[in-house]
C-alpha cells in the first residue's frame, strides 16, 4: 500500500482536464488527493476520490464539505461568469478554513502590453476576454490574506500529451496546414515541469504569484518548426504564416522576484528533449 502524508488534502478542480490530470498523476502517491470532472466518463466515475461537479449548476461548498481540502487547485476552463462566482465561493472558504488555493493564470493577463516581457509585480492589462476573466479572479485572490493564495501565470504549456502537439499531429495527419505567428515573441513551459513546480510549492508553502514559463524567448513559428523537427515531421507539414500586428508582439511571463530554485526552471530546448524521448 501507499504511504501518503497525512499533511494535505488536496482537491483538484478540473482533474478530467490535461493540467489537472497530469497535477493529479503528480501529487497523488504523496497527498491524499481528490478531484472534480464534468463531462461523464465511465473510467473517472469507478475513482472513489472523484466528483463529478459542474460550476454551472452545483454548489462548490458541497465538494469542499466532504473533501475538507487544505489545498485546493484551480485547473478548469469554461463559462467566465460561472467561474467568477466559483472562484468567489471558494474565497469565501479561504477565509475561514485552514486552506489555500492554486490557481492556474495565463500570460494573457497581460495580452494588453505588447513591448516587452512581463515580471510578477507587472500591473496586469488585457484586451482578450479571457485575459479580462482572468485577471478579475486574480485581483479577487491578491485581495485574500498573501499566504492563502498561489497564482501561478502559464505561458503556452505543451508536453508529450498536450493537446497543443495533438492538435499538431492531427493537421498534419490530415493534410492541413499549421497556423505560426511569426511576429509572437513568447516563452513556454511543459506539463511535466509545472507539475514538479507545483509539488515544490506545496512541499514549501510557497504563495504569492509566480511566473512560471522558461527563462528564454522563443518566436512562436520558430519553436512550433524546432517541434515538427525533433517529432522527424518536417517533410510533411504546410504552414500558414498568421500576422495579427505589423510589429512584434510579446506574450512572456518571465520570473524575477518570485523565483524556483535552478532545477525547477527551464529553458525551451528541455521541451524538446521531452519530446525526443
Ligand atoms: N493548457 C495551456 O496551454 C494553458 C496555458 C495557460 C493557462 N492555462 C490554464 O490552465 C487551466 C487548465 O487548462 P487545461 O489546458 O488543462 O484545460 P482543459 O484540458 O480544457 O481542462 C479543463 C477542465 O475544466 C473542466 N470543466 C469545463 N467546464 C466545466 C464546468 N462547467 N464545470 C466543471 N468543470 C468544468 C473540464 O472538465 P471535463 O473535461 O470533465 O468536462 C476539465 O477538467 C485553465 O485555467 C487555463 O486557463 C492553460
Amino acid at each position: 500500500m501507499i504511504k501518503r502524508e497525512s499533511k494535505h488534502r488536496i482537491l483538484v478542480l478540473g482533474v478530467s482536464g490535461f493540467l489537472g490530470s497530469a497535477i493529479y498523476k503528480e501529487l497523488f502517491p504523496y497527498f491524499r488527493t481528490y478531484g472534480t470532472y464534468n463531462t461523464s466518463n465511465k473510467t473517472l466515475e469507478k475513482n472513489h476520490q472523484f466528483f463529478q461537479y459542474n460550476y454551472e449548476e452545483d454548489d462548490i461548498y458541497e465538494i469542499l464539505e466532504i473533501v475538507k481540502p487544505t489545498i485546493i487547485i484551480s485547473a478548469l476552463r469554461g463559462d467566465f461568469s460561472k467561474q467568477v462566482m466559483m472562484h468567489r465561493h471558494i474565497a469565501e472558504y479561504l477565509l475561514i478554513e485552514n486552506s489555500k488555493l492554486i490557481f492556474l493564470s495565463s500570460a494573457n493577463v497581460f495580452d494588453a502590453y505588447s513591448k516587452y516581457p512581463s515580471y510578477e509585480q507587472d500591473k496586469t492589462l488585457s484586451n482578450s476576454i479571457y485575459g479580462h476573466f482572468k485577471i478579475k479572479i486574480e485581483n479577487m485572490l491578491l485581495r485574500l490574506p498573501k499566504k492563502k493564495v498561489a497564482i501561478i501565470r502559464l505561458p503556452m504549456v505543451f508536453g508529450p500529451q498536450s493537446p497543443r502537439i495533438d492538435e499538431i499531429l492531427q493537421l498534419i495527419d490530415l493534410n492541413e496546414p499549421i497556423e505560426v505567428f511569426p511576429n509572437l515573441i513568447m516563452n513556454v513551459t511543459s506539463s511535466n515541469k509545472l507539475t514538479q513546480q507545483i509539488h515544490y510549492i506545496i512541499n514549501r508553502n510557497k504563495s504569492g504569484v509566480f511566473h512560471l514559463g522558461s527563462n528564454d524567448l522563443v518566436h512562436h513559428d520558430d519553436f512550433v518548426k524546432e517541434i515538427i523537427e525533433t517529432l522527424r515531421l518536417e517533410n510533411k507539414v504546410i504552414y500558414k504564416q498568421v500576422f495579427t500586428t505589423n510589429d512584434e508582439r510579446y506574450l512572456a511571463v518571465l520570473p524575477k522576484f518570485n523565483k524556483l530554485p535552478k532545477h525547477l526552471q527551464l529553458v525551451s530546448q528541455d521541451i524538446l528533449s521531452e519530446l525526443q524521448k
